[in-house]
């Protein structure tokens, strides 16, 4: 029934060390989806992507960082390649994005410090201190994001799948140069965060600008109810929503409730390549730490929308994604009402409304958690999971 592919991997080789070299068995589907992952490369962005590397029904063809996100410039690229290598892909291109800033107003000052820029030293340093991978040697693309993305669009025979684990900067820098590229060869996008509700739902008091003052102590973070990947750059969300690709969301419902825990060692399953599973069991040991946070505050963000794409991915789009237990349709615009008036913006500014004149999307609101870490566990470690409800209908 599956092909048996045999992968060499240098998880945790240092360059030249050539017989620590693990044979890793991917039990391989017959095609591998061509995806784009763009990513603002917080600790959960890198473990998304650990999973993306590893996961045999997909072949990641770029990466594309961004640092208006949650890393700081430095350190998206490097930690983005030490996890190629580790996951013996080390040649796909990995761009910086343009610009430090994104297309907002409430960005333009940089740094903004937003998030709190005291959150990013374990982020930036995760997979050097943390938990330590080889250096990838090999230079960054020559391509900065958006041409990335445009020239591995315009390459690829197939239509090509993008994966956003950030705000979306990149992708409206590549509408405004390419629009009709992007509409001919993206297939769906697959969006990390974000909640589409009401308009009339509950706002907060708090207003723009909500940026924090220069010793950090008067951040104020987000809106209540918005997400960070659309708030870092509205703007630029609108921009890419308004546009009318298809749409799917990961909802921060969704991706909230896949609990982080440090039992969760027992889901890394026993075939799981040694060198695999003892980064793993350090990086569940660490994240805690990095992020100085409980573990219990701790949330398998943008490795949620990841293991949704793939379940997705793998059905042609269709919404037989084991890992989602409720689906909605919506129309819906990004609330871009801004003001120091809360009873205008009431707090909503960034927020995903619902509105009969804008984009349809399909939002998972509802996950089934067990599903979610068997799926996500076996991809990073390379083992093709196929939950028994799919298997069902689809072999
Ligand atoms: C982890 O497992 C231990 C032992 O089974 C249990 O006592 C503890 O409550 C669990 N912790 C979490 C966060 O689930
Ligand atoms: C966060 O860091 C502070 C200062 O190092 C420390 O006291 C605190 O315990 C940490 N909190 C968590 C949840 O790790
Ligand atoms: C907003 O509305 C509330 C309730 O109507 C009122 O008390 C408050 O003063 C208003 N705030 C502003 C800034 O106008
Ligand atoms: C959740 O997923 C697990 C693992 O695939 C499955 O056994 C279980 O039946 C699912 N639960 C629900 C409520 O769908």
């Amino acid at each position: 029934m599956v092909l048996v592919v045999l992968l060499a991997v240098s998880l945790g080789a240092t360059a030249g060390d050539r017989e620590d070299v693990e044979m890793l068995q991917i039990q391989s589907r017959p095609r591998r989806m061509p995806v784009i992952v763009d990513t603002d490369m917080d600790t959960d962005d890198q473990m998304a992507l650990a999973f993306l590397l590893g996961e045999p029904s997909i072949e990641v063809k770029a990466i594309t960082t961004l640092a208006d996100g949650w890393s700081n410039q430095w350190s998206g690229v490097q930690n983005a390649m030490r996890l190629t290598q580790a996951w013996g892909q080390p040649d796909i291109p990995v761009a910086y994005s343009t610009r430090y800033n994104g297309d907002t107003q409430l960005n333009m000052m940089q740094p903004n410090d937003l998030p709190n820029p005291t959150l990013l030293t374990g982020i930036g340093n995760f997979l050097s201190e943390f938990v330590p991978l080889p250096f990838n040697v090999r230079p960054p693309s020559w391509m900065y994001a958006s041409r990335l993305i445009r020239e591995t669009l315009r390459k690829s025979e197939h239509k090509v799948d993008i994966i956003e684990l950030g705000p979306l900067t990149n992708l409206a820098q590549v509408l405004q140069e390419e629009p009709e590229l992007f509409r001919k060869k993206v297939r769906r996008l697959y969006m990390s965060g974000g909640l589409i509700v009401k308009r009339r739902e509950e706002g907060t008091s708090e207003v723009w600008p909500y940026s924090s003052g220069p010793d950090g102590t008067s951040f104020t973070g987000k809106p209540p109810g918005t997400s960070w990947n659309i708030f870092s750059d509205p703007i630029a969300a609108n921009s890419v929503f308004s546009f009318g690709v298809p749409l799917v969301i990961g909802s921060s419902e969704y991706e909230d409730e896949n609990q982080f825990s440090t039992n969760d060692t027992s889901f890394i399953p026993s075939s799981c390549p040694l060198k695999t599973a003892e980064f793993l069991r350090r990086a569940i040991t660490m994240l805690p730490v990095a992020n100085n946070e409980s573990e219990s505050e701790l949330r398998y963000w943008d490795e949620s929308l990841a293991v949704l794409a793939i379940q997705m991915i793998r059905h042609h789009g269709r919404k037989d994604a084991a890992v989602c237990k409720k689906w909605e349709r919506k129309r819906f615009a990004v609330m871009m009402e801004a003001g120091n008036d809360p009873n205008v913006s009431g707090g909503r500014y960034s927020r995903l409304l619902e509105n009969p004149f804008g984009q349809r999307a399909v939002q998972c609101v509802e996950s089934n958690e067990t599903e979610f870490k068997t799926a996500y566990y076996s991809g990073i470690c390379g083992i093709y999971y196929e939950s028994p409800a799919n298997q069902r209908h689809y072999w």
